[in-house]
């Protein structure tokens, strides 16, 4: 394989009865590149995300990783071979301390397999340097023996990062990251995806562009289902299209901004 074609989804489409919540999209992505998805509530962001992580099978339509149509692989299939996504609401075990979550974590990377109760039995034989390691890197250590329920959404948002990158995945997938969180807490994650820029891939789902407009070298946007534009960040943002369907301008507008 070479490295331009890392994940190529192929006129992908998702229906929900009558609704076309991803309409036809082919999209490619290429090795340690760093995009945004920008796109209004509903336009079909997390559906398209679901589809790339195999948490939802498309209606029509492929993805392809590294030459393999994984189409029909599931999440925990896609995750060992290096895809791996935080959620719009957070996902972390919240009756367990911080340091549980990272070892069930660095657990499953390591074992690749297991049920959550095996899991939990065999945790106790890991080694925790390098667990306490990560801990200190992501900020962490002071949280270790709280219950993860406890912190602040800023504080798990980064715990949850922390555990999709201890799968050292190719392709990290973020689904809205800043959502409810404060400037300081934000810019403490764009901090740690900084850090990761040029080591994987990033695919990161944003309401607000600004927010990842210094991140992102191109840029995806949906509206209704559609992609209506994708490529390089400026491009795409000084695009007709964009401008026309995705902040809404009239002609009026739009004349004036190139006048
Ligand atoms: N499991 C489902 N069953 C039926 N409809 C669904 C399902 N999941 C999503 N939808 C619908 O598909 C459309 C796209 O939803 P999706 O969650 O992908 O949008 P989004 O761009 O992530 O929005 P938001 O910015 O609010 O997170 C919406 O109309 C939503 O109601
Ligand atoms: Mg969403």
């Amino acid at each position: 394989m070479n490295d331009e074609g890392l994940l190529t989804i192929k006129n992908v489409t998702k229906r929900f009865g009558p609704l076309v919540a991803v309409d036809n999209i082919s999209l490619e992505i290429k090795k340690n590149e760093v995009v945004g998805l920008i796109g209004a509530n509903g336009a079909g962001k997390t559906t398209f995300f679901n589809i790339i992580t195999g948490h939802y099978p498309p209606t029509e339509g492929a993805v392809i990783y590294k030459g393999q149509d994984i189409t029909r692989l599931s999440p925990a299939e896609r995750v060992e071979m290096g895809i791996v996504r935080t959620f719009q609401l957070t996902a972390t075990f919240n009756e367990l301390s911080v340091l549980d979550n990272l070892r069930l974590s660095y657990f499953k990377s390591h074992r690749k397999s297991g049920l959550s109760n095996i899991i939990f039995s065999k945790m106790k034989n890991i080694d925790d340097d390098e667990i306490y390691e990560y801990l200190e890197k992501f900020n962490l250590s002071h949280l270790a023996h709280k219950k993860t329920g406890s912190i602040s959404l800023g504080e798990r948002r980064v715990l949850e990062i922390a555990m999709a990158l201890i799968y050292n995945p190719q392709i990290l997938m973020l689904d809205e990251p800043f959502a409810g969180l404060s400037e300081k807490e934000i810019d403490e994650v764009l901090e740690i995806l900084y850090q990761n820029v040029g080591q994987r891939t990033i695919f990161i789902v944003e309401h607000k562009v600004s927010k990842i407009e210094g991140l992102v070298q191109d840029i995806c946007v949906m509206v209704e289902g559609e992609m209506i534009c994708a490529g390089e960040c400026q491009t795409v943002l000084k695009s007709d299209i964009v401008r026309e369907r995705y902040w809404k301008m009239d002609a009026k507008e739009m004349a004036k901004i190139k006048a």
